[in-house]
């Protein structure tokens, strides 16, 4: 039987990576404008890192991470970037040496769902955290920058969706005080939200089940629970957003699925059928105490990650292959030592050549340097050997002329436009 990969673990085909390239390219473009520096940790940490921080009662740490015992430790394939971007910080001392820190990180992350278009069991994130700024001009600007890279990679219709679930103590008596509710009405909800009311009654507010629905229509709203300060933060993100004219909705039913999250929540979505009814692409917040819980110093933090499969989907940006510039084509076995010479030259010279030293004859060699989307061929046969020369054809403007094998990798250069090196 043939083998096959891990069901929902895809490979990335060589046909696929410029697209991969162009927007991890731009990623890091965006970032580093923003003063962000590039993070990466391992794959794999503790498995209590991610119990810790994601919290024990989450989809996530409930059922789908890959976990396995090592010796004597307990290990788990990252299925996200924050705790381990946290651990990094708190391990490292880096608050000792900075007041505020940015980073950023582009990785596989691992999570055991089922696997459907835009879900998937190993996906790539491109994320960020902002350690050490509480202020809400800071979560305005990462909001803002986020747009400004949807937009400069071709996602269209991007809207932005805010909450804001209050600091620790209120995010902990609005759980409570949604529990006292919806507790009388138990029996009207669904399944999995009866089951969530004794561990996380917060996920019950965006359950898309009808019933859940109906009965959350009057339940209390965040915002009765929230202190002055909380409030004032809140209102400060908008502000910042509106003078940036960056537009935004606020969706007080925004939970999201990981516990660490204080203050304000946010998700990027983009019109785009073909991401489905999962149409968020970008999801992130502020996690103020989560720094602190791991150990370290009382720093307050935000970010976000954006699943790369879900740019590549919504993105609507042409993105060219490479194009090999030479293919460099020995006609006879005498003309193989001589073009791997002139292979090594000119890649030695900038250019990039491939040759095919396999013996066909002229008629194949030609199609498949077409084939390859080749600029140049290099011909050389005997007659060309005798004479120190080589055939090269244009094989865009079909024009073919002799020079000498000696300058071949200059006038290369230089037909493709770049100075020679
Ligand atoms: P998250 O919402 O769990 O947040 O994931 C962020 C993004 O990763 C999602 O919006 C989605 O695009 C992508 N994603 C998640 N799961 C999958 C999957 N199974 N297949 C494909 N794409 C997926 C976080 O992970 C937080 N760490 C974000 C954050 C950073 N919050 C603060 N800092």
């Amino acid at each position: 039987m043939a083998v096959v990969g891990v069901k929902g673990m895809n490979d990335i085909l060589p046909a696929e990576i410029a697209r991969w390239r162009a927007v991890e390219s731009a990623f890091r473009v965006s970032m580093e404008l923003g003063g962000f520096r590039e993070v990466r940790t391992p794959h794999l940490e503790h498995t209590a890192l991610f119990v810790r921080s994601i919290g024990e009662s989450t989809d996530v740490v409930e059922k789908e991470m890959f976990s396995f015992p090592h010796g004597r430790d307990n290990l788990t394939l990252r299925p996200e970037g924050t705790a381990g971007a946290a651990r990094a910080y708190v391990e490292h001392r880096i608050a000792n040496n900075e007041p505020v820190t940015r980073w950023y990180y582009l990785g596989p992350m691992f999570r055991a769902e089922t696997p459907q278009r835009g879900r998937y069991r190993q996906f790539h994130q491109a994320g960020a955290e902002i350690l050490g700024d509480p202020g809400p001009a800071c979560d305005a600007e990462l909001i803002d920058g986020l747009v400004r890279f949807l937009q400069a990679i071709g996602v269209p219709r991007v809207t932005v969706h805010i909450n804001s679930i209050g600091s620790g103590d209120t995010r902990t008596a609005y759980a409570r005080a949604l529990r006292d509710f919806l507790e009388g009405r138990a029996s009207d909800l669904s399944e999995e939200s009866r089951r969530r009311l004794a561990t996380n009654p917060l996920r019950i507010l965006d359950s898309k089940d009808p019933r859940d629905q109906a009965q959350l229509v009057h339940a209390p709203p965040v915002s009765a629970f929230m202190s002055d300060a909380d409030r004032a933060h809140f209102e400060g993100v908008k502000a910042h957003l509106s003078a940036l004219g960056t537009p935004f909705v606020v969706d007080p039913r925004l939970v999201r699925g990981l516990d660490y999250y204080t203050r304000t929540l946010f998700e990027l979505k983009a019109d785009k059928e073909e991401l489905g009814a999962g149409n968020t692409i970008v999801g992130g917040g502020r996690y103020d105490r989560m720094i602190e819980e791991l150990g370290g110093p009382s720093v307050p933090a935000i970010g976000f990650a954006a699943g790369v499969e879900r740019l590549l989907i919504a993105s609507e940006l042409p993105v060219q292959g490479p194009r090999i510039d030479v293919f460099v084509a020995p006609i006879g076995e005498a003309a193989v030592g001589p073009a791997l010479c002139l292979a090594r030259d000119l890649r030695a010279a900038g250019s990039s050549a491939e040759v095919d030293a396999r013996g066909a004859g002229m008629k194949s060699l030609l199609r498949r340097a077409n084939n390859l989307g080749a600029r140049f061929a290099v011909i050389l046969g005997d007659q060309e050997l005798a004479a120190g020369t080589v055939q090269l054809r244009d094989l865009d403007g079909r024009t073919q002329d002799a020079v000498p094998m000696a300058d071949a990798a200059r006038i290369v250069q230089e037909r493709l436009g770049r100075s020679a090196s």
